[in-house]
């Protein structure tokens, strides 16, 4: 199977030029103007943007999480990812406490196997570290091709680890040459701003939000940040969401620490008014909370400074009827919320369209640096010779409605209800296969492949 892409403006994370690109079997086989080759599929991309396909670097597919399971699993949200561009996420497998993480490893692999559009890696999420689990890190890094290792300072009593543990993780991580992720909240300082909102009757999702302030999450971040330091370990920071938690991570890599930072589409497109709607508020509690518009400018600006690296989604789906469980009392509403299929038409919508980001950021961003960061690069995250042929066709002037009625999350309500945007994949290719065409899926469920990643590399 061959494809010849004509006429298009490609856009990498560096360069933005007009060419040709020939794809043979699953990768790019060559670039140039007026390529004279023969191909079975031929696509006019006049007038069209040419980019890397979008790697998502954080998602929760048919995770199980406060009594209930992220309400798309690896079918439904895999095929939302590649309706929006999307063509590569990285999931989270999540060790229960008292287990190994080669148990969880099993679970999370029994559940995607078979069952995948996109391509997909996972994160190891360490809930307990000790003697055993320390033991696992050096295979699942070398033999897996699972590098990076995800942390909660938060979740208290379920997900949460002390430091006295994480520091021992960096330790062992930084020995095989991996990662530490962090969500960076602290975990006691909520879970008593919890209790003292329980006390006075505080129980609708407002309190949600009042009970993560700023300084819980600027004050995690920090912390980890210095642990990071001193073991010196390569870290990421996951959906920093706060002005205060930029301000360390750029405390951080004014030192010259390899410290990555991620947000989230969410954070740089909403603002804290959605916590003003009675219980549909439900819709938007997630950890760290939406917060400022401050924070949101806050945000873009760490974009273009290079303090943050990657924008994601934490896309973790909750059906309306699951939120519902917290209807009298916040902390039972599952934290989370849909959006795997609309971040590159955001970026595109909100941030390029807007002037807040180039496209060169857009596709940095959204694809690049996730590669760079997490050891896929250049078989994912660009368009080259050689690179595997994930590639999406982008048109500029597509104006769309965002809903949960044409939405292909599998949730029945969208974060974005009602938003208008500019900007839409309308031919997604995925390792030399057309997968979507004008919104019709071309590819069977199981064409998506694991990607076995390399130990990170020292790139940015
Ligand atoms: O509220 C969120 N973010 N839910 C997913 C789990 C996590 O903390 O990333
Ligand atoms: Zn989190
Ligand atoms: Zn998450």
């Amino acid at each position: 199977m061959s494809i010849l892409i004509k006429n298009g403006r490609i856009i990498t994370a560096t360069d933005d030029f007009f060419a040709d690109i020939f794809v043979d079997g699953q990768t790019i086989s060559s670039i140039g103007r007026n390529l004279n080759v023969v191909a079975d599929t031929v696509i006019d991309a006049s007038g069209k943007l040419v980019l890397p396909g979008g790697i998502d670097p954080h998602v929760h597919l048919e995770m199980p999480f406060m009594g209930a399971f992220s309400s798309d699993n690896y079918e439904t949200g895999t095929l939302a990812a590649l309706h929006g561009g999307t063509t590569t996420v990285i999931d989270f497998v999540i060790q229960s406490q008292g287990k190994s993480l080669y148990d969880a490893l099993r679970q999370w692999q029994g559940r995607a196997n078979g069952n995948v559009y996109s391509d997909y890696a996972f994160h190891i999420a360490v809930t307990d570290f000790n003697a055993n689990t320390q033991l696992e890190i050096k295979d699942l890094i070398e033999k897996e091709g699972i590098s990076s290792f995800k942390t909660f300072m938060a979740y208290k009593g379920a997900l949460m680890i002390d430091d006295r543990q994480m520091v021992g993780l960096m330790n062992e991580v930084k020995k095989y040459g991996g990662i530490v992720t962090v969500h960076a909240t602290n975990g006691d300082v909520i879970d008593y701003l919890v209790e003292q909102n329980k006390t006075a009757g505080n129980l609708s999702p407002l309190y949600h939000y009042l009970s993560q302030p700023e300084i819980t999450e600027s004050e995690a971040t920090g912390r980890f940040t210095d642990m990071a330091f001193e073991t010196g370990v390569n870290s990421y920071v996951v959906h920093i969401s706060s002005e205060g938690a930029l301000n360390k991570i750029r405390e951080a890599q004014k030192r010259n620490q390899k410290v990555f930072g991620e947000t989230c589409i969410q954070y740089l497109v909403l603002d804290a008014s959605v916590y003003n709607l009675g219980f549909e508020s439900a819709k938007w509690v997630m950890s760290p909370p939406i917060r400022e518009k401050k924070d949101q400018a806050a945000l873009w600006a760490a974009i273009n400074q290079g303090i943050v690296q990657t924008v994601a989604t934490d896309h973790c789906p909750f059906m309306w009827g699951d939120k519902c469980k917290g209807e009298k009392d916040f902390t039972k509403i599952p934290n989370g919320a849909p959006g795997i299929e609309h971040r590159m038409e955001l970026l595109y919508s909100e941030g390029v369209n807007k002037g807040k980001i180039s496209l060169n950021k857009m596709v940095d961003i959204a694809s690049t640096s996730s590669a760079k960061i997490f050891g896929m690069f250049p078989q994912k995250g660009t368009i080259a010779v050689g690179s595997d042929a994930d590639i999406i066709i982008f048109d500029t002037t597509k104006k769309h409605v965002l809903s949960a009625s044409t939405h292909h999350h599998h949730c029945d309500y969208s974060a974005y209800e009602g938003l208008e945007v500019i900007g839409k994949a309308d031919t997604v290719i995925l390792r030399g296969n057309v997968a979507i065409e004008n919104g019709n899926v071309k590819i069977k469920k199981g064409y998506g492949e694991f990607v076995k990643r390399s130990k990170v590399t020292n790139i940015l």
